[in-house]
């Protein structure tokens, strides 16, 4: 029987939807600690300048070859590649880096987004402000997760809990479709946490100087620890991949995400102007909402020097550890504690929903399966996948799944996807197909950036990556050596998944083939 295509149900719900995967963990927990450990001012040049030469035209380039896939009835990577490079046998198994990539981050991105929901219960119910020390915060942290126990997950039964109910309520979501549930969600989703963050701003920026000993520490200087520019760091080679990775994480690019919601379209729809408001907006709740809620909160009550500790001294700590010592020294601390990890779950839901999408797709499309099937595989698969991240955790294996899944093959999908679309496909043909229906035109200095600068800074930092760290990254070099076993049972299992999609992706076109459909 034909399958009718899943579609978007308005112009505003599919922004809204992109915005809802932007906007995510990245924007207020991610941008924060890689802006504190980076210099801070320092840091927020390269991030611009990122910006504007990948992150945008990236997003044009995903929004353009995904609503074009999505003519072919093809929703996911490999096919939209195929889409764009008929002639080619191979290029569709380069598209699986769409699907792993997206599958890696949600490995572990719905644990952490469960902690959000379990801290939100915790700040409402007052349990966190019993805590008065910052090692008691340190420790609760610690409890939750299982980290400070040797052995299998040493953690709270809460923990199993939260994440259960959050996996529950993603697969959920997904089960309802593109319309029915991740354009639902998003519309109540994204307006409702963009309201809690400007609440948090709001109070923050209104906390002056609290502390009568430093009186220097106070809002205004926070800000400026982020505002004033620092030129020094231009020089440096870290802070630029640190910024280009913030860039690629934060908007949701080169993961294949885009892709997908894209080709949801119809041909006619706008994808520049769209994109761009999806862009802003997340760049909006990054930059002015997440870069007046942490940062200047932490410098107020611990001042610049302690900033840069606290980001280093941990991923989580300025989230899960910083914010609610904060909140337990302001009046009606439990509520605005409960805003704040209440905001970081509905990003994260958001996102993390999107994260899956491009697996369900893929089943869905290339094996003409229903969506309830499609979303009862993906929810098996990624249970069983989700668990070493949770019981591994202090063994670092979430650690090495986010450098696999949010920053290598990031960067090798955006990679790919440019140079397919401007060389292979053509940069005229792509800037035609972008502007079907466009409500704004492109600048045409993008036309250039798009076709020179943008793959070129890429293989810049791949080519930087292989020649500095791959051999390092291989061997597990930095590794603690109690760990190792871990993550090399995890780096196995991950690289069967890959081999597996392969597979898939060989037998789907095989049998499309045998009915000649294609
Ligand atoms: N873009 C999403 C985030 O920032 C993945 O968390």
């Amino acid at each position: 029987m034909e399958k009718i295509r899943d579609r978007w149900g308005t112009r505003l719900g599919v922004i809204l939807a992109v915005a809802g995967s932007a906007v995510g963990l990245g924007n207020f927990l991610r941008f924060p600690v890689q802006a504190a450990k980076n210099g801070g001012g320092a840091f927020m040049i390269p991030y611009f300048i990122a910006l504007i030469l990948i992150g945008i035209p990236m997003v044009w380039v995903e929004w353009t070859a995904g609503r074009f896939g999505g003519r072919y009835e093809h929703s996911s990577a490999p096919g939209i590649f195929h889409s764009l490079w008929r002639k080619n046998r191979f290029i569709k198994y380069f598209g699986i880096a769409g699907i792993f990539g997206p599958f890696l981050i949600y490995m572990y991105y719905v644990y952490i987004e469960s902690w959000c929901l379990a801290y939100s219960f915790y700040s409402i119910t007052g349990k966190l402000s019993e805590i008065t020390s910052s090692e008691g915060f340190v420790h609760f942290l610690g409890n939750y997760q299982g980290v400070e126990s040797p052995g299998v997950f040493a953690g709270s039964t809460a923990a199993l809990v939260f994440f259960l109910i959050t996996f529950i309520v993603n697969i959920s979501v997904l089960r309802f479709g593109i319309k029915g549930g991740i354009e639902k969600l998003c519309n109540i989703a994204l307006p409702l946490l963009m309201f809690f963050g400007v609440v948090l701003a709001v109070r923050v920026i209104t906390l002056f100087a609290p502390d009568p000993l430093h009186p220097d520490w106070n809002s205004i200087n926070g800000l400026g620890f982020l505002w004033n520019p620092d030129f020094s760091a231009l020089k440096s080679a870290k802070v630029w991949l640190a910024a280009a990775g913030q860039i690629f994480f934060t908007l949701s690019v080169g993961m294949g995400v885009i892709l997908t919601y894209a080709s949801y379209l119809k041909k006619q729809d706008d994808v520049v102007l769209s994109g761009l408001t999806a862009a802003s907006t997340n760049e909006f709740a990054e930059v002015v909402i997440g870069g007046s809620i942490v940062i200047p909160a932490a410098f107020i009550f611990f001042g610049p020097e302690q900033i840069v500790g606290i980001a280093e001294s941990g991923a989580f700590n300025l989230g899960f550890v910083t914010m609610p010592q904060i909140f337990g020294k302001i009046p009606v601390g439990a509520l605005f504690g409960f805003l704040w990890f209440f905001m970081l779950f509905l990003a994260g839901i958001t996102s993390s929903i999107s994260l899956a999408q491009p697996s369900i797709a893929f089943l869905e499309d290339e094996f003409n399966i229903s969506r309830k099937k499609a979303v009862v595989i993906f929810a098996v698969t990624s249970f069983v996948l989700c668990l070493p991240a949770m019981l591994f955790l202090h063994r670092g294996v979430l650690d090495d799944l986010d450098f696999w899944g949010g920053s290598f093959f990031i960067v090798v999908g955006a990679t790919l996807e440019i140079i397919l679309l401007a060389w292979v496909f053509g940069i005229d043909k792509a800037w035609d197909e972008m502007h079907h229906g466009c409500q704004m035109r492109v600048p045409r200095i993008f036309r250039f950036i798009i076709k020179y600068i943008t793959p070129t800074f890429l293989l810049l930092i791949l080519g930087y990556w292989f020649y500095s760290d791959w051999w390092k990254v291989i061997t597990m070099q930095g590794v603690p050596e109690e760990n190792l076993p871990y993550v090399l049972v995890m780096r196995l299992v991950i690289l069967a998944f890959l081999v597996l999609l392969g597979i898939l992706v060989w037998l789907s076109w095989r049998k499309r083939k045998m009915e000649t459909y294609y």
